[in-house]
């Protein structure tokens, strides 16, 4: 008898940690349910008037790719754009298609963020004077063009330092030289883009993956620090979107254009401080991180399996960054 109410006491007492346990899941996963609903779809209806912030842009890395759709959506919202590359040739055409297309000013600066602290000073003397109400730090490149290990460069110690000065430096450097006015007028915006692959570490990836974790982990702390006094730091961690520095790869429903993610992107400014930018990338990445994790990633049967699809891939990828050199000469 005794026994019997034991068992019905302890049953009544696990029907009950099995309801409180689902219960919780329910309500975290509706709570991000909304969330996501709010980030990447009211967020397109109603949207922050980037404008608010100030009356100029700055976008590192703008000639290509995704910063070149950041300064053209940003002038499309109403900003003046400075722009910031390597190529005097590339900056004017971009340049020139804000003014005709938006009638909006812009202003560009040559800069190689690769060569390190040399290049700030010079940088900051050309943006004085400008009311910066948005920057984005958005150059970046990879360590190579394709999945390789960490030794198999050509010349490695000048590729890290060129990687290291780009991914890294630039977004510290740049974000030292613009929070102070945004502090001063307590109004600002700094974007800064990681990457889905510093989200998990990445083998073959690995000094990428390494930066884009620095950038995330900068950014987020950045946020933290100063939203109290006016300035939000937005952290973007995108998927593949067809690029130079994804060979341009066809467009699908997984892989994104660049202005179809600059647009989208844009409008999770107020909803979001860290995000995938997209409704499509921020699906596929809950789908990583449940079905790919970072255990599996970094056991050495996968490092095998992506060592060997890198051999398998090499001779199709190396004539897809000849033809996007075509391209791009
Ligand atoms: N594409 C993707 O799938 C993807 C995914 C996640 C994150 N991201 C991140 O998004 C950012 C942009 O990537 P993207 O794919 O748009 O790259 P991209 O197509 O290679 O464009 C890079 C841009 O940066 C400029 N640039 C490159 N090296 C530079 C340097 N040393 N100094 C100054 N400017 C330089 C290039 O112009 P010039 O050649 O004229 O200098 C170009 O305007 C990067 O931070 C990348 O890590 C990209």
């Amino acid at each position: 008898m005794a026994g019997a109410a034991e068992c019905g006491w302890f049953g009544s007492f696990l029907c009950f940690l099995g309801a409180a346990t689902a219960l919780c899941y329910l309500l975290k996963w509706s709570w991000r349910t909304w969330q996501g609903f709010q980030v990447y779809v009211l967020s397109k209806i109603w949207r922050t008037d980037l404008r608010e912030y100030g009356q100029w842009a700055v976008v590192t890395g703008s000639t290509a790719g995704i910063g070149r759709a950041y300064a053209i959506e940003l002038a499309r919202r109403g900003l003046d754009v400075v722009l910031i590359s390597r190529s005097q040739d590339k900056l004017r055409r971009v340049a020139d298609e804000i003014e005709s297309r938006y009638g909006r000013k812009t202003r560009v600066i040559q800069a190689d963020f690769t060569e390190g602290h040399s290049i700030y000073p010079a940088i900051e003397e050309q943006l004085k004077g400008l009311e910066i109400g948005i920057l984005v730090n958005n150059v970046g490149m990879n360590y190579a063009g394709m999945l390789v290990n960490f030794l198999d460069v050509p010349d490695p110690e000048k590729r890290i330092t060129e990687v290291i000065n780009c991914n890294i430096l630039s977004v510290t450097q740049m974000s030292r030289m613009i929070l102070p006015q945004m502090v001063e007028r307590r109004k600002g915006l700094i974007i800064n883009m990681s990457s889905e692959a510093g989200s998990q570490p990445q083998p073959m990836l690995t000094l990428y993956s390494a930066t884009k974790i620095f950038v995330t982990y900068f950014s987020r702390c950045l946020h933290a620090e100063y939203q109290p006094r006016g300035v939000t730091v937005q952290c973007l961690t995108p998927f593949i979107v067809s690029t130079n520095m994804t060979h341009n790869i066809e467009v699908n429903p997984l892989v994104k254009s660049a202005s179809s993610f600059a647009r989208d992107a844009l409008s999770t400014v107020g909803y979001s401080s860290f995000t995938s930018g997209c409704i499509t990338h921020a699906l596929q990445h809950i789908a990583l991180t449940i079905f790919f994790p970072g255990w599996l990633r970094l056991s050495p049967f996968c490092v095998r399996r992506v060592e060997k699809f890198a051999q398998e891939s090499k001779q199709q990828i190396e004539e897809r960054m000849a033809q996007c050199q075509k391209k791009q000469e």
